[in-house]
């Protein structure tokens, strides 16, 4: 039967509120999705006034603000605090993006931030990327040669055959791109969706791999590749300025010129 609403339990209702210390001059509401599986209660939104006179100016320090000092239950990944590791991302005032890249200062009003959507939630702000993650090894990112390298010597580029590579090495495997995609929200389980498409386009596109035609036999499918319909909603949100339908479409042009 189709539900035009969402099951009961999954509906989010008011949390907490944890209010700043009287003294607090310059105050932002923080509205933070919060799920704790071994409660078995409902998602709530908690909301946390946060002193930015006494906070960094990205999100992600708001985050380690309200987790260090607030509420420490508060759940949500991070490491490198500088746009590197990809792994704080999350849904910040409705756009997909990194933590600890988003200004506090760019959000007008209120912040609302949510996990990745259509992800499963594993806590608060964790998605679980089991399933993203065996899709990315699925495309084999690793350099693939059958002959040998030169004793003594790495495989060499041309500058021209490096240059390649460019706008595809940067991605951070953060997953804004595939979480914002619609037709991976709907065909998640067959569709490999735009980051790990880009990721198997920078191995296509490498001159020193020699596994190119094996590559493009595993995406000639209708679901890994051809769910993409150029919505473009990925290289609007990916954090990096990195561009996955343009790699979808290489690829496209790639398997009508092999034909
Ligand atoms: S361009 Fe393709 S991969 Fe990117 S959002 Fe649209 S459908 Fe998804
Ligand atoms: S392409 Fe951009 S948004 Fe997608 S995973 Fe890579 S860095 Fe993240
Ligand atoms: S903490 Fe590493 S990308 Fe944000």
């Amino acid at each position: 039967m189709v539900e035009f609403t969402l099951p009961k339990n999954s509906r989010i209702k008011k949390g907490k509120t944890y209010e700043a210390p009287a003294s607090a001059k310059r105050v932002k509401n923080f509205h933070v999705y919060r799920w704790q599986p071994e409660k078995e209660e409902n998602p709530r939104l908690d909301t946390y006034e946060v002193d930015l006179d006494n906070c960094g100016p990205m999100v992600l320090d708001a985050l380690i603000k309200i987790k260090n000092e607030i509420d420490s239950s508060l759940t949500f990944r991070r490491s490198c605090r500088e746009g590197i590791c990809g792994s704080c991302s999350m849904n910040i005032d409705g756009v997909n993006t990194l933590a600890c890249l988003c200004p506090i200062e760019d959000i007008k009003g209120d912040a609302k931030v949510y996990p990745l959507p259509h992800m499963e939630v594993v806590k608060d702000l964790v998605p679980d990327l089991t399933h993203i993650f065996a899709q990315y090894a699925s495309v084999e990112p690793w350099l693939q040669a059958d002959t040998t390298s030169p004793p003594n010597e790495e495989r060499l580029q041309s500058r021209e055959d490096r240059a390649k590579l460019d706008g595809l090495w940067e991605c951070v495997l953060c997953f804004c791109c595939s979480t914002s995609c619609p037709s991976y929200w709907w065909n998640e389980d067959r569709y490999l969706g735009p980051a790990v498409l880009l990721s198997a386009y920078r191995w296509i596109v490498d001159s020193r791999d020699e596994a190119t035609g094996k590559r493009l036999d595993n995406l000639e499918d209708p679901f890994r590749l051809y769910r993409c319909h150029t919505i473009m909603n990925c290289t609007k949100t990916c954090p990096k300025g990195l561009n996955p339908a343009k790699s979808i479409a290489e690829i496209k042009k790639l398997l009508v010129a092999r034909r």
